[in-house]
């Protein structure tokens, strides 16, 4: 189709669309006529776009971490009733595709803010009931026609990841974690940078100069790519249900970040020939750090994460309306230049983490815990409005994206009951050095509502035809 009637067309399906936004989403909750994936249809990159067999492919994702562990026994840690029946809810939303934690490392005694149990509890062992969980992860999202990216480390100690990595090649050496979280308490949050005078993230890269290290977490891959699923008794690395492999959530920048993201990759490529890439990197060290790491021929398309609170572009106590707007401008900007840098690298990008506040002035001066799932989720609707709006056109026009991911699924959870089970586990959307409720999307949340209109919409762009190339 002329790029000029293209343009047209997808301004006059946006106008369209805005037009209905006030009565979005009568889809028939609760039907389970999933398509399940399908055997081989492994999903391809060409130019900007993803395709599997039926055509253009568009990841309306979700994040949902903590899957591995939530599917587990209950007497393992698991909450089997909850995982299905959020899976069922983001299939029924139109969610194609989870972004998922397939590593989470222990210590030998217990380490704070940590998911538990853990997969890798020492070194060369691995927790047979937690990836029983895996397993049931990647058998009930495929029936779902559901997708995985599947998180292989991590920069940040919520997961073990590269610190426990390091402790365990240093006599299990104490871990200078973070100030971290007070779940119970209100901010300020940690700074992740300052603790000692390495700091955190400088321990935690050791990881890349440890020779042992780097062997292990080769098994540790070998291990979970290799492994023969205990439900559907298909071989990872051969299961079309699986998208992507991701090297870690956020490596940071670091010297020798780009030759080990390199050898990782290339590992991972060798042996998961039918499967992709992808680094986990935000995209907030710029356009050079972004090229770089993307561009290596064993990444097979870009990611970014955007944290507009975090980041300090967003008051969440702060209810005025240049605040909102301060926010949305800053994502344009952000989404605008990570576009470009797609498109001329010509690899895809998704928008694989990004999170909003609930509007959390209302709980304050109320005695009341400021993530409180009372709260509205009025900006932050209006955010995810701006965001998925911006994400869905950059695909139309081939201007770089080809999903999104919000964080993170809280499904049926509620911070109010204050549950803990018994290894101290919330399992929140939020992970554990985090206050849980901060940026979960709950079942109920009119901002599910906005996700499931892009998802509409998407489908009857392609519908239209558009995306094809
Ligand atoms: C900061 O790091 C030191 C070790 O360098 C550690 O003893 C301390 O517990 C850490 N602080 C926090 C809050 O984790
Ligand atoms: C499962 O999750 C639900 C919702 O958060 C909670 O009410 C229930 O107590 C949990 N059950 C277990 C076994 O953890």
């Amino acid at each position: 189709m002329p790029l000029q009637r293209r343009r047209a067309l997808v301004s006059a399906a946006l106008c369209a669309l805005a037009a209905l936004t006030p009565v979005v989403a009568q889809v028939p909750k609760g039907s389970k006529n999933w398509t399940p994936v399908e055997e081989n249809d492994f999903v391809k990159v060409k130019g900007t776009r993803f395709f599997s067999k039926e055509g253009p492919w568009f990841m309306f994702g979700m994040n949902y971490w903590s899957c591995m562990n939530l599917a587990a026994d209950d007497d393992a840690g698991g909450n089997y009733t909850r995982f299905i029946t959020e899976m069922d809810q983001m299939a029924s939303r139109g969610i194609n595709h989870l972004r998922i934690m397939s590593s989470s490392e222990g210590a030998p005694t217990i380490q704070p803010f940590r998911m538990y149990p853990p997969l890798m509890p020492a070194p060369d062992k691995w927790d047979e009931k937690i990836f029983v969980g895996l397993d049931r992860c990647v058998a009930e999202a495929g029936k779902r026609g559901m997708r995985l990216t599947m998180s292989l480390n991590n920069e940040w100690h919520w997961s073990g990841g590269f610190a426990q990595y390091v402790s365990w090649f240093n006599k299990d050496e104490q871990i200078p974690y973070p100030p971290s979280w007070d779940p119970t308490a209100n901010p300020p949050w940690g700074d992740y940078t300052t603790n000692s005078s390495w700091g955190f993230e400088g321990y935690a890269n050791k990881f890349y100069s440890i020779p042992e290290a780097q062997e292990l977490f080769k098994r540790h891959i070998a291990k979970v790519m290799f492994r023969q699923n205990t439900v559907t008794k298909k071989w990872y690395y051969n299961d079309a249900t699986i998208l992507a492999w991701e090297l870690a959530n956020e490596p940071q920048t670091d010297g020798k970040l780009i030759q080990w993201a390199e050898e990782t990759s290339r590992y991972i490529k060798q042996n998961a020939y039918n499967q992709l890439v992808t680094t986990g990197s935000e995209g907030k060290f710029g356009e050079q750090a972004f090229k770089e790491i993307h561009s290596l021929s064993s990444i097979d398309f870009a990611c970014a994460h955007l944290w507009v609170q975090n980041w300090g572009a967003y008051q969440m106590t702060d209810q005025s309306s240049a605040n909102l707007n301060s926010a949305i401008e800053y994502a344009r900007n952000f989404l605008s230049s990570i576009g470009e840098w797609s498109v001329a690298i010509n690899k895809p990008v998704v928008l694989e983490e990004f999170g909003f506040p609930r509007d959390n002035w209302l709980n304050q001066g109320k005695n009341q815990y400021l993530y409180a799932s009372t709260a509205t989720t009025r900006n932050k609707d209006t955010y995810f409005d701006s965001v998925l709006n911006t994400i869905v056109t950059s695909w139309a026009e081939g201007k770089g994206f080809a999903g999104f991911q919000p964080w993170a699924y809280g499904g049926i959870w509620r911070p109010e009951p204050r549950f803990r089970n018994k290894f101290n586990e919330a399992w929140a959307g939020d992970p554990p050095h985090e206050a849980p409720g901060w940026y979960d999307l709950y079942d109920t949340d009119y901002t599910m509502e906005i996700i499931e209109k892009y998802v509409i919409f998407v489908k009857t762009l392609i519908g239209h035809g558009i995306g094809k190339k």
